[in-house]
């Protein structure tokens, strides 16, 4: 059953990533992205809503000049576990058509996201298709499949903050924390 939970404090174990070490990689990716699309104009897809606070602050933190569109795809509904289905629940408004589009995503954990969009987007004839993931869980995957690039290498731990949540809540804290194993155990 789904539960109903108040984003309390008190609630977090410790913090995991601090807000100074998060930016300090956004600067990072920013600069590995403008290297590799001088020149050119790519399309920054966010995948909602996870997504949406690094690639805010990563296409701020770009010299490149990017357009940007959102998709909203979700498989993990209240659950902690991915159903392995991923479904779209709000398409890309603009067209990927020979376009060099940069997938930002906030987590890859079992990989099926990143498979459907994969898949997805090569099938309406992207020219190049680069992934960049704050967040790389390995111990959680299911599909052989790995980011461009990766901010950070996380261990199996519950994590929340910076668009990751726990039953909608949390996204808007401004680092990422540990959930206390009783929040989310029944
Ligand atoms: C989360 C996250 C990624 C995906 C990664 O999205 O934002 O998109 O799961 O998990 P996977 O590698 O196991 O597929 P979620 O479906 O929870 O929706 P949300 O972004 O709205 O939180």
């Amino acid at each position: 059953m789904k539960k109903t939970i108040q984003p309390l404090k008190e609630h977090l174990q410790s913090v995991y990533l601090t807000e100074e070490q998060i930016q300090g990689k956004v600067k990072e990716a920013a600069a590995w992205l403008d290297s590799k699309f001088e020149g050119k104009t790519p399309l920054a897809v966010s995948v909602l809503k996870g997504s949406v606070m690094f690639f805010c602050d990563l296409v701020r933190a770009m010299k490149t000049p990017v357009q940007i569109d959102f998709m909203t795809i979700s498989s993990y509904g209240s659950s902690s576990d991915s159903s392995g289905m991923p479904k779209i629940v709000m398409d890309l408004a603009a067209s990927v058509e020979g376009r060099d589009v940069i997938l930002v995503e906030d987590i890859v954990d079992s990989g099926h996201t990143l498979k459907k969009m994969r898949e997805l987007l090569n099938g309406r004839g992207a020219k190049s298709f680069t992934v960049v993931t704050l967040l790389d869980k390995p111990a959680r995957r299911q599909v052989d499949i790995k980011a461009d690039y990766s901010c950070f290498e996380i261990e199996n731990e519950f994590i929340v903050g910076y668009g990751l949540d726990y039953a909608q809540q949390y996204r808007n804290l401004p680092y990422i924390a540990i959930l206390k194993r009783e929040v989310y155990e029944d």
